[in-house]
């Protein structure tokens, strides 16, 4: 019997067992699948949060490239450079094949390629476009920026512009440049590099730029305004001295033509151009302390009006002197009439100690004065005023400045 219990028993205790390890194996593998289905989620998470982080960093990086292009940017006031860095700034941040910032026409209401960097530029900036024309004209038009994946099949796209430069646009990133809301252009960056497409975070960081570029394009047009009133006014007084004598009309205007024309041979740096531009306009400016019967008189000088009018050297530069901001012309004015030989007034400079400013300014001066019409004689004729130039180098003129006035001549630039 007890046997038998135990027969009996034993099956029973075995189908349990194996009934529970199911029960157990069941358990197990739920546990493992819900395990497995946390450790996945986990994965998810960790590649997700990864991929955040690189695109914080990304982003980071962009914000310190922004910082950086914006410093270069605001580091002029000389719009032509503003308009260049824009554009390396735009290519640069974002990434891009080329970029090009395109700025309005007021008068015509159109917009121009102001510059396009990479080897398609020269073909590129003489394009025009109307407003709302192509996906710049769009963006110029609504003040919104916008971002085109493939402009090929966009029917805004201008395509006018690939033909002709042989260039192809496959996608653009474009946002308004806004002046106290007012669009005055668009900065575009066209086809992204590395096979990426352009995102809603590049147009937040692209938009700060080009708010950038705005603020630099303005403060470029206040100084030029400002420069341009200020040539204006310097320009009007020389005008009222001249004025004064009947037979120089028209004098202030070619002298500073013909030093610009020198200035521009010797590629000087434009700050010094501006300086040789005043210097020209105002280095008689001290003839305001002449008095009239000297200034007008047409018969030759007696020694004592002849020192008085030596004297407008040192009174233009006594008048400048007060301005601090003019000082850089000063030269100009002092010495005009000093002579390589050390002959000149008012200090006798001679050859390197004259400075070239003045230098250059003394064979416009001159040239003008040879080819003007005087009561007492008739002008020169171009090439025997040259001759005479020519043959007064050494002793009155810098040979240099001479040939390249000279040239200046031959290539039509006068
Ligand atoms: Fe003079």
């Amino acid at each position: 019997m007890a046997t038998g219990e135990r027969r009996s028993k034993a099956p029973r205790n075995v189908e349990e067992e194996i009934r529970n390890y199911k029960k157990k194996v069941s358990e197990v593998s739920r546990r493992a699948s819900r395990l497995n289905r946390s450790l996945k989620q986990k994965e998810r998470e960790i590649r997700e949060l990864q991929k955040a982080i690189e695109k914080s960093h990304e982003w980071e990086k962009q914000l310190l490239t922004l910082t950086v292009l914006s410093r270069i940017l605001n580091s002029t006031l000389e719009h032509r450079t503003v308009r260049r860095r824009a554009m390396q700034a735009a290519t640069e941040l974002m990434k891009a094949e080329v970029g090009s910032l395109l700025l309005i026409d007021e008068e015509s209401n159109r917009l121009y390629f102001e510059v396009a960097l990479g080897d398609k530029e020269e073909t590129v900036k003489t394009f025009h476009l109307e407003m709302g024309e192509g996906i710049a004209g769009w963006v110029a038009k609504h003040g919104e920026p916008l971002i085109v994946h493939d402009t090929q099949s966009d029917p805004r796209f201008f395509s006018e512009v690939d033909r002709k430069s042989k260039f192809t646009t496959k996608n653009v990133i474009c946002v308004p440049v806004k002046v106290k809301e007012k669009t005055i252009g668009v900065l575009e960056a066209i086809n992204k590099l590395g096979g990426e497409a352009f995102s809603e975070d590049d147009v937040a960081i692209f938009q700060s730029l080009a708010d950038q570029v705005a603020v630099a394009l303005d403060n470029a047009r206040l100084l030029a305004e400002i420069e341009g009133l200020f040539f204006q006014t310097a320009e009007s007084l020389a005008d009222a001295i001249e004025k004064r004598d009947p037979y120089t009309g028209g004098h202030t205007k070619r002298v500073t033509t013909y030093s610009l024309a020198i200035g521009e041979q010797l590629n000087l740096e434009s700050s010094d151009m501006r300086w040789l531009k005043l210097a020209a306009i105002l280095h008689d400016i001290g003839k305001i302390g002449v008095e009239d019967r000297i200034l007008r008189k047409t018969d030759k000088l007696d020694e004592e009006e002849y020192n008085q009018m030596k004297q407008h050297t040192l009174m233009g530069a006594e008048i400048i002197g007060h301005i601090k901001q003019l000082h850089g012309i000063i030269p100009g004015l002092k010495y005009h009439h000093e002579k390589i030989d050390g002959k000149g007034y008012p200090e006798g400079l001679a050859d390197d100690n004259i400075p070239l400013i003045a230098k250059i300014v003394a064979v416009a001066d001159t040239f003008d004065a040879m080819t003007s019409d005087r009561p007492y004689r008739k002008p020169l004729e171009k090439e025997k005023a040259c001759a005479e130039l020519r043959r007064c180098c050494g002793t009155q003129f810098d040979r240099a400045l001479v040939d390249v006035f000279i040239k200046a001549i031959e290539i039509g630039k006068i």
